[in-house]
Formats: C-alpha cells, sequence, structure tokens
C-alpha cells in the first residue's frame, strides 16, 4: 500500500500537558524552524526541520510557510449549530434571551433544508477560525443533527453532537416528549456514533427544561450506549440557579440534580459552571466531569466571571467554549483574549502556555480524545492550523517587537481572529485557506 506523505515546515508550538500540573517549561514544546510529517492523515514526526529533513525520502513534499506558527487544530468543547443565524442579539440575560431570541431561531430548525444550509455555513465558520473539532448542540429536531453529522462526515471532521432533548418549560413547537426524546436520541445514536470520526452527546437541554422522567431516560440513554457522551449547561446564571432549586427542591443543588439522574462521568461535559461551590467542583473532578469555560458568552449575557483557579484546585477537567450564539466569536483565539480579561477582573492571571492548552490538550482531555487530537504527538490525527503572523498590520508589527515565542503566542491570542488563520488541516487534508 502507498503512502501518501507530506510535509510542514514553520515555527511549530504545542501543549503536551497541562501548566497547572507540570509547571510552565514542561507543558510545551516549541521548533523555531519545525517540521510537521504527515502520512495518510495521521502525524508521523515532529521536530526540528534541521533533524528530520534529512529523515524524508527525496521528492516527498514540503510545504514551507514563513512568518507563520503551526500548532493543533482548536478543540471547542461547547457551541450551539442553530443559533448561528442570532449570534450578537441584543439586551437579555438568559432566561429572557432564551425565549426572545433562541427559541424562535431553533424553530426553524424543523426544516431539513434549512439545517442543510445553516449546517454548511457552522462548519465552514469553524474551520475559517482554525477549530477542528467541536461539542456541538443541535436543536430539537433530529433533523438538525443530521445535516450537521452529513457535512462533517463529507468533510472528515472529528466532531462530537446531539440533539436537544427539552419536554417542559419551553414553547410547544420546540419541545419533544421524554419517550420520543429517547427514542430519536437512540435512532440517532445508531446511525451516527462511531461512524468515521463522528462521535454522540446524549444533550439535555438543562435541568429547568427537561421533566425527571427525561432525566432518567437520559441515564438510560449512557447506560445502554458506553462511549456516548453527555451534553448540557450548568451553573450559568443566578435567577436560572434559583429556578433548578425550585424545580428540584429534593436535591442538594444545581449539579446534585444531574448527579441524582446519574449524568456525570467521564464523558460528561457541562456549560459554564460560574457559580459553583468548592462541593459542586469536588464531585465534578471525582467523576470526572468536564467544564466548558464559554467567557465571551458569560461576559455577553451578564452571567458571572468562571473561576479557574477554583476549578485548577479541585482538578476539574476545564475546556474552552465559545457558547455561540450566547458567545459572541467562533474564534477561539477571540475567546481567550475574554478569557484573559475574566482571570483579570478575579486578581488571577491566564498564561499564553496555559491558554494554548486549553484550546487544544486541555479541550482535548475534556472530550476524551487526547489520545488522538489536542497535541501534535505522532500518532494523533493530523488537525493542525497555520497562524499568521503577519495577518494584519498590528499583527505584524507587533510581533516585529517579540522577545520571544511566549510573547509571540500572548499576543496571538490578544490580537488574534478568524484573519490570523492562514490554513486549517483535519485529517491531513486542507480544509480551509484565507
Ligand atoms: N441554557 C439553556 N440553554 C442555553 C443556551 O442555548 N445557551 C446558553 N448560553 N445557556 C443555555
Ligand atoms: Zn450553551
Amino acid at each position: 500500500m502507498t503512502v501518501t506523505r507530506k510535509a510542514y515546515r514553520a515555527a511549530i508550538l504545542h501543549s503536551i500537558a497541562d501548566p497547572a500540573e507540570v509547571g510552565l517549561e514542561a507543558s510545551h514544546e516549541y521548533y523555531e524552524d519545525g517540521l510537521l510529517v504527515v502520512d495518510d492523515g495521521r502525524i508521523s514526526a515532529v521536530g526540528h526541520a534541521s533533524e528530520l529533513l534529512p529523515t524524508l525520502d527525496a521528492g516527498i513534499p514540503v510545504e514551507h510557510y514563513q512568518d507563520a506558527l503551526i500548532t493543533p487544530g482548536f478543540i471547542d468543547t461547547h457551541i450551539h449549530f442553530p443559533q448561528t443565524g442570532m449570534i450578537g442579539s441584543y439586551g437579555e440575560q438568559l432566561l429572557d434571551w432564551l425565549n426572545t431570541y433562541t427559541f424562535p431561531c431553533e424553530k426553524q430548525f424543523a426544516d431539513k433544508g434549512h439545517a442543510d444550509q445553516v449546517a454548511k455555513i457552522f462548519l465552514k465558520e469553524l474551520l475559517r477560525n482554525g477549530t477542528t473539532t467541536a461539542l456541538v448542540f443541535g436543536s430539537v429536531h433530529p433533523e438538525s443533527v443530521n445535516a450537521l453529522f452529513e457535512e462533517a462526515e463529507r468533510l472528515d471532521l472529528r466532531l462530537i453532537a446531539g440533539k436537544v432533548m427539552m419536554d417542559r418549560n419551553a414553547p410547544d413547537y420546540l419541545t419533544d416528549t421524554a419517550e420520543s426524546g429517547y427514542a430519536e436520541s437512540k435512532a440517532l445514536i445508531e446511525r451516527w456514533h462511531g461512524k468515521g470520526r463522528l462521535h454522540y452527546a446524549v444533550t439535555p437541554r438543562f435541568a429547568p427544561t427537561s421533566t425527571p422522567e427525561q432525566l432518567t431516560l437520559a441515564g438510560q440513554l449512557l447506560k445502554e450506549h458506553p462511549g456516548v457522551y453527555m451534553h448540557t449547561h450548568l451553573s450559568e446564571n443566578l435567577k436560572e440557579i434559583d429556578w433548578v432549586k425550585s424545580l428540584f427542591p429534593e436535591q442538594k443543588g444545581y449539579l446534585d440534580v444531574y448527579d441524582h439522574f446519574e449524568l456525570l462521568g467521564e464523558r460528561s461535559v457541562f456549560a459554564h459552571g460560574v457559580h459553583l461551590c468548592d462541593e459542586e467542583c469536588q464531585r465534578l473532578a471525582e467523576t470526572g466531569s468536564a467544564v466548558a469555560f464559554c467567557p465571551t458568552s458569560n461576559l455577553f449575557l451578564g452571567s458571572g466571571l468562571f473561576n479557574l483557579p477554583q476549578a485548577e484546585r479541585f482538578g476539574v477537567n476545564v475546556g474552552l467554549g465559545t457558547d455561540v450564539g450566547a458567545g459572541t466569536s467562533f474564534s477561539l483565539l477571540n475567546t481567550l483574549n475574554e478569557a484573559y480579561k475574566v482571570m483579570q477582573l478575579q486578581g488571577a492571571r491566564l498564561h499564553p502556555y496555559k491558554s494554548l492548552y486549553l484550546a487544544t490538550l486541555g479541550g482535548a482531555r475534556a472530550l476524551r480524545l487526547d489520545d488522538r487530537i489536542g497535541s501534535l504527538r505522532p500518532g494523533n490525527d493530523a488537525d493542525f492550523v497555520v497562524l499568521d503572523y503577519k495577518a494584519t498590520p498590528l499583527l505584524d508589527y507587533r510581533i516585529q517587537q517579540s522577545n520571544s515565542i511566549e510573547e509571540t503566542l500572548f499576543v496571538l491570542t490578544t490580537l488574534g481572529d478568524d484573519r490570523t488563520v492562514r490554513e486549517t488541516y483535519a485529517a491531513g487534508r486542507c480544509v480551509h485557506q484565507r
């Protein structure tokens, strides 16, 4: 069998561990003049160009990028595909925002044609921003998930998604029932989970929109299909938290509702967790559950400031999420810019190596995919991005003043956005070129 081999030469930087665990220096590898060798969609080597180039057979194509940095593709651990058309909707906080803008927008996804059209726009936007893997909320309609997976399959992306389950406290046009939500999710799992690079997530919207019967059946789906994910929202907004307490008075708190229905675990991802107590962090950590930190959303909806140092103290897995359409950007670079400010407002720092970790390997760990993506380790999927130091005149000028890769990285996360992403590769194939 012939192997298709190609190599990419540029500065190369990737995370290999969490700086909170191993310190800043041991958390990454950097090659100022690096080479990434890709065989049939997988990484086969990464290192210094001077060491690797002599090992390549003559005739192997080498793409040489000037003024560029190769990093792993970004991983968005929380985003809503049916909210693409309502990003940047004015004036409301979470619960009113859902009723005023979100539900009417999601209604349109009953139409498969509409879902097909938005799936193309949505995935294109992810790739334009250098995001190669995402954990995605669909709408309540199975058609929305079929549309998204069909397009992701065509592009050979690694993607996790699920149909929303919600059987109360939402408009009639947008609710399923405990039984139909179960049956539709099950059919989608059977059709899509494990197909190519696609995975399924059981997706109860949040505790207020599911009856106890529906949450029980969500737990049953997880037991019946080991390996599928659980994806929901948690402790985002103070009114939401009060509402959960009034709907589930027997439970100790918000996280305990999900715990009661056996929805915590190594493949469970909870968006936000802005208002968690120590006991909840402890429980998230001991069950191996993950939190998606969504700073642009938390600021835009006025939800609050995620306490990353608290999560780190308890060893909670944390990934980064855009949470579009409450989030205001598809760009994880832009999201890191806001994450830094969220830390500043709490008197804490977000070091650029921690930022890189959150957007790549941390996300992969939160999704239990770090044996496949999140770093440029040989054997991993060749999902990577080429970032352009000269993307804008200001970025170019600022990077010329930089004295280290650490400083350059920080500038990329502060000034960077979709323009910074010159090329995006998924499974070794170029899927976006600016
Ligand atoms: N909580 C329940 N649904 C949603 C949603 O669509 N977006 C956000 N940010 N929070 C939610
Ligand atoms: Zn969300």
